[in-house]
């Protein structure tokens, strides 16, 4: 793909890519510089960005120019800006967001597009965030395999995901059935869509089934040939396309602090 404003360096073959040449904080973008970036999204699935000091309303902005920014299902805004959710933990931390493999939200009728995250403060060592590919997960499967998972849905629950971490009898959260295989709308690839986080049950099968097959597929997303491994620095920005990807926190800095914002881009009902 050919690009006229942005540096784009590719950081594994699959997945990842560094995005150079480019001020997030300035008031207007450009469409040209929005287009090259929505560009690299759909080629890298997953873009980085150095010394973006974004504050909240510079990154809203950016979310909105990809798309209505959604309102996390599961988790409260921060004060006066509901649509930034903080990513924080320090000494005081008994979890931190992200620790399973997952992709945002896969609950919600309509999971989110893509999430961008900002980090201002970031721990001396550790705290990596790990992306897997379900395109190099998905070509990865045999043919076999693949033609025996396209016709299933599989149940994406929230419930058990915030109710351990906010107990509270009277709160409930989405929960929706998806394709286990998704395509793509833009690119029209084909991606694996189930994750450790939130998918319960593959909905054709009968339980003890789903769970060998659903247990497989968590552990084939986490082969490091699907993956790339982002080491952050403060105002670094992450910005990944949740239709096609996974991830993970590594929490592996406790007590240090790491802490920052992300907001969410909302996006449509999977289909095959
Ligand atoms: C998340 O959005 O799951 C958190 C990712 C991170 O903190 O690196």
């Amino acid at each position: 793909m050919g690009y006229e404003v942005l540096d784009v360096r590719p950081m594994t073959k699959r997945i990842g890519a560094e995005i150079f040449g480019v001020d997030l904080t300035a008031p207007t973008l450009g469409n040209q510089l929005l287009s090259e970036m929505h560009d690299a999204l759909m080629e890298h699935q997953v873009i980085f960005f150095r010394d973006q000091p974004l504050d909240h309303e510079s990154h809203k902005r950016l979310g909105r120019a990809f798309g209505a920014l959604a309102i996390h299902s599961g988790v409260a805004g921060i004060a006066d800006h509901p649509e930034i959710v903080a990513i924080h933990a320090d000494e005081n931390s008994k979890f931190v967001a992200g620790e399973d493999w997952h992709s945002d939200l896969s609950c919600n009728e309509e999971p989110p597009m893509g999430s961008i995250l900002h980090l201002h403060t970031v721990p001396e060592d550790g705290g990596d965030t790990l992306f897997s590919s379900m395109y190099a997960a998905y070509d990865a499967l045999s043919p076999t395999m693949k033609a025996f998972l396209e016709p299933l849905t599989a149940v994406h629950d929230g419930n058990h995901v915030y109710q351990a971490l906010f107990p509270d009898p009277t709160k409930s959260y989405p929960c929706n059935s998806h394709p286990v295989i998704r395509r793509h709308p833009v690119t029209k690839r084909k991606a694996l869509f189930v994750n450790g986080s939130y998918t319960t049950r593959i909905n054709e099968l009968s339980k003890d089934e789903s769970d060998a097959v659903l247990g497989f597929l968590f552990e084939h997303v986490k082969n490091p040939n699907f993956q790339v491994r982002f080491r952050w620095r403060k105002d670094s920005v992450a910005f990944w396309d949740n239709r096609c990807t996974q991830h993970f926190a590594v929490w592996d800095y406790f007590p240090e602090v790491r802490s920052g914002f992300r907001v969410t881009v909302a996006g449509d009902k999977p289909f095959r």
